[in-house]
């Protein structure tokens, strides 16, 4: 497996190294509750006041312990004997995660392999329980003899690109093993930021020279020129175009979605799997905020960020209502839309280079038939809340 470009610890103080290991603990184990994943980790190393390189190389770790979860667990199984790692105490279950990644893929010297030994164990001890403190200084030499050497194909690219069994057979099965691994590839690569400029408050061009005037890459998209991608780590919170809503975080193929479908000022459009909202605000932008956007979605919580984004970009056109999308059109009306837009559950795997915990929730066919049934009932109540003549992408 590669090493990432903050390999080494050996710069780090220890009072330094005891922060980023407490910190990094705490990002793990709030990552199984709070999505997106990068908000945990926020959170985490906000209460341990991370900062400078220390906060570089904890970053890394992170996402790295993310990206290689469902690996990381196998060997948890083997070490512990638990067949779902799940059943583990979460504490226990996230420092074993980390102690692998700092113990087979890091540059610590023994000193330093000691004192996150005992980081962790006082770590356990106090978040859950004395045992588990104990099973965890029993397991750890076996931590330090886990085996990453790949015995056969399938595993040399699950071992290469951190993915999953299921999803290495899969991708060979459907587009063989070169463009497999092209993909593969790709898909662990760092993407850069991706922003779409609301044309009603701001140009690309003039957004475009705000980020070079702060020393950042940027391009603009030859396909929707209204996207502009950004390289290295531009801080969006302290970005003023993006806190006065002139740009939105959002990617070419979901900006397109919207230019598509084409909505226009005084209509009416359903969109019937709204949440987070990228999509309604820009629809809203392309309607110049006129006319009405029912923006549904079944997800409460996913609603709360649509109604903050809705509020941020200033538009009073977008009615959020929390439904299942195939009650649609008992509650909004049979033949009232112009348009609509049907961003249906899927398993999102086009978003793996930006969700590095995402490939190991992609699980067998099962779970994909699900979506599909789901997705035919969508696009039923979306014909049904057609007008004659009306649209729907
Ligand atoms: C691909 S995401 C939508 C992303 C959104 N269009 C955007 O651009 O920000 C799919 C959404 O479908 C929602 N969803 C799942 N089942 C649903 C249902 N039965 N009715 C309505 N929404 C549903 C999920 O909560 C999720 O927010």
């Amino acid at each position: 497996m590669g090493y990432g470009v903050f390999n080494c610890l050996y710069q780090f103080r220890f009072m330094s190294l005891r922060k980023a290991v407490k910190a990094l603990l705490e990002a793990l184990i709030l990552s199984e509750r709070i999505k997106p994943s990068q908000d945990a980790k926020r959170r985490a190393f906000k209460k341990y006041s991370l900062d400078g390189g220390i906060e570089r190389f904890a970053t890394a770790v992170f996402y790295s312990v993310l990206r290689k979860l469902g690996i990381y667990d196998e060997k948890i199984r083997e070490i512990t004997g638990v067949k779902n790692v799940y059943l583990l105490d979460e504490t226990l279950r996230n420092a074993l995660r980390l102690s692998i990644e700092l113990l087979k893929f890091r540059s610590l010297s023994n000193k330093q392999k000691k004192l996150v030994r005992s980081i962790l164990a006082g770590e356990i001890r106090t978040r859950s329980h004395p045992y588990a403190s104990m099973f965890f200084w029993e397991v750890w030499d076996d931590i330090k003899n886990i085996d990453f050497t790949p015995k056969n194909r399938e595993e040399e690219l699950v071992y290469r690109y951190y993915v999953s069994r299921f999803y290495v057979r899969k991708l060979v099965e459907l587009i063989g093993w070169e463009e497999a691994e092209a993909y593969l590839k790709k898909i662990n690569e760092v993407p850069p930021i991706s922003l779409r400029v609301n044309t009603l408050r701001a140009t690309p061009e003039e957004i475009r020279k705000e980020i070079v005037r702060l020393e950042f890459e940027v391009e603009q998209s030859t396909r929707v020129p209204v996207v502009l991608r950004v390289r290295g780590s531009l801080d969006l919170d302290r970005f003023k175009p993006f806190r006065e809503g002139k740009v939105f975080v959002q990617e070419e193929a979901g900006a397109v979605a919207s230019l598509v479908l084409d909505p226009r000022p005084g209509e009416v459009v359903v969109d019937l799997a709204a949440a987070p909202g990228g999509k309604t605000v820009h629809l809203a932008e392309l309607m110049e905020g006129k006319g009405k956007i029912y923006a549904v979605d079944i997800d409460e919580k996913r609603m709360e960020r649509l109604k903050e984004l809705v509020k941020r970009a200033g538009f009073r056109n977008v009615e959020p209502v929390v439904m299942d999308g195939r009650e649609a059109p008992e509650e909004i009306g049979e033949g009232v839309a112009d348009r609509v837009l049907l961003d249906a559950p899927c398993t999102s795997s086009g978003t793996v280079q930006r969700n590095p915990e995402l490939r190991w929730r992609i699980r067998e066919e099962s779970d994909i038939l699900e979506f599909v049934e789901l997705q035919r009932e969508l696009m039923e109540a979306g014909w049904r809340l057609l007008k004659p003549g009306g649209r729907m992408l």
